[in-house]
């Protein structure tokens, strides 16, 4: 008799992959080149207050609603809200995502490509000799050009078409239990390398010492918007990554440790940037430049800076890596269970049109440059479009939809395993999805709109 085997869809073997999965994806550009170069402009240790109060009361809740749709419903973004509620139009919130993801991964995918570059360059030891202002000239010569930073972004896209092509355990999975784990041990060299430079202290002063004199709404909601950004959350993501979480998994413990992990690598990457800016007298607002201007700078004239400048820009790579993984999966999951598409055939689809979009981001900054459009140009669309819209429109209704439609009785099953684990966790986490995130979410997505200042 012929045996007919179904499908078993594919999922995260262990609690370790789930972990180094999820963190993967919350830490990466965000952590160590957005988040440093924020908390910089916008007060430092005050501002990182503010940041941890968001990550913990608000972030954490949210990717548990996340991780609960997800894992509740075993679908993509998209499907999962179509059987959680068939026949309503939550399913838009699914839509909203994969668009979302869509310009996430073109204009990530610009950036990314830039740290191969560096990367590249710093082992060919490219950064020998060069003055303040010829970092500042080669970083605009290169991010003007049109060839390397294309061919770095199409690289960049490979890889990560690579490993989503080879599935969830055997892909996901298996790379983010081996780099996540590197992640952390360059990091931690690299900050021992910056606190023992002379002048430290003064770096870890500006980062932990509150100065609340710099606290305006404008920066508290900053901190909210870095904090979603930072923690994946608000565009499925999480809810794809949480499908293929297993039923035994203790998810609030899960979401606990992610958004953990991704504070403290942030905190991390200011404990290696700070110090290191102050010791060379650098002022410590410099903006998106932080890393491909200033680092280099303070790498060329640091004893062994020639093999710190080639860790830090691994590490970049890696981080930026593993959270491409996690957007170009919420595509290519709805292509394969949404289309019915293989998922080999998915990939490569998905990757190539992203590819295609994400080139124009590229241009943005040479031949496209002036080509605006209403004042910005097309990577700069991207970037609003996805984190100042798409982002926190996504994390409200998210919640709304755990609070409001799923309910008490629903959450409380998949929180506690079906009555398996104990704590009244439950209550208060209803509290938090039905009012408190969604009225502060609310209020960063009106900022962010500029409708509030
Ligand atoms: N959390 C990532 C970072 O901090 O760089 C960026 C990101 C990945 C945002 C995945 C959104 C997402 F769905």
């Amino acid at each position: 008799m012929a045996n007919i085997e179904l499908p078993v869809r594919d999922s995260f073997s262990s609690k370790l992959g789930v972990i180094a999965a999820a963190a993967g994806s919350a830490v990466g550009l965000g952590n160590i080149w957005r988040f440093p170069y924020v908390t910089g402009e916008n007060g430092g240790g005050a501002f990182l207050l503010i940041y941890l109060c968001f990550v913990f009361a608000i972030g954490f809740p949210v990717m548990l609603a996340e991780f609960t749709i997800g894992r509740r419903a075993k679908r993509n973004a998209l499907g999962s809200f179509k059987k959680l509620a068939p026949g309503k139009p939550w399913y838009l919130i699914g839509s909203m995502g994969i668009v979302a993801a869509f310009m996430i991964l073109a204009f990530y995918s610009t950036i990314a490509g830039w740290t191969l570059e560096y990367l590249v360059q710093a082992f060919a030891n490219g950064f020998e000799g060069k003055t303040s202002e010829q970092f500042t000239r080669s970083f605009e010569v290169f991010q003007s050009g049109s060839f390397r930073p294309l061919l770095w972004q199409l690289v960049f896209m490979f890889l990560t078409a690579f490993i989503i092509y080879k599935g969830v355990k055997n892909g996901i999975e298996k790379y983010t239990k081996v780099l996540m784990p590197l992640l952390v041990v360059l990091i931690i060299i690299i900050c021992i390398r910056s606190l023992t430079l002379e002048g430290a202290k003064e770096g870890l002063d500006f980062l932990f010492r509150p100065d609340f004199s710099k606290i305006k709404l404008t920066v508290v909601l900053k901190a909210l918007g870095q904090a979603a950004f930072s923690l994946s959350i608000g565009m499925g993501t999480l809810i794809t990554y949480g499908s293929y979480i297993q039923r035994d998994n203790n998810l609030p413990v899960t979401a606990l440790q992610v958004s953990l992990a991704d504070t403290i690598i942030a905190i991390l990457a200011g404990v290696m940037i700070f110090p290191a800016v102050f010791a060379f007298n650098i002022n410590p607002a410099e903006g998106p430049g932080l890393v491909f201007i200033v680092l280099p700078n303070i790498f060329e004239q640091m004893a062994g800076g020639y093999f710190f400048a080639i860790i830090f820009f691994t590490l970049l790579a890696i981080a930026a890596l593993t959270s491409t993984v996690s957007v170009l999966e919420v595509v290519v999951a709805y292509f394969s269970e949404e289309l019915n598409m293989k998922r080999g055939k998915a990939t490569i689809i998905a990757a190539v049109a992203i590819s295609i979009v994400g080139m124009f981001a590229t241009l943005s900054f040479g031949p496209l440059k002036n080509a605006l459009i209403f004042g910005r140009t097309i990577f700069d669309w991207f970037d609003y479009l996805s984190a100042n819209i798409l982002l926190p429109l996504g994390a409200i209704l998210i919640v709304i939809f755990v609070g409001w439609y799923l309910g008490k009785k629903k959450v409380r099953d998949e929180l506690s395993n079906q009555g398996e684990l104990k704590g009244s966790f439950v209550n208060v986490f209803m509290v938090i999805v039905k009012f408190i995130a969604p009225i502060a979410i609310t209020l960063a997505f009106l900022y962010g709109l500029g409708l509030i200042s």
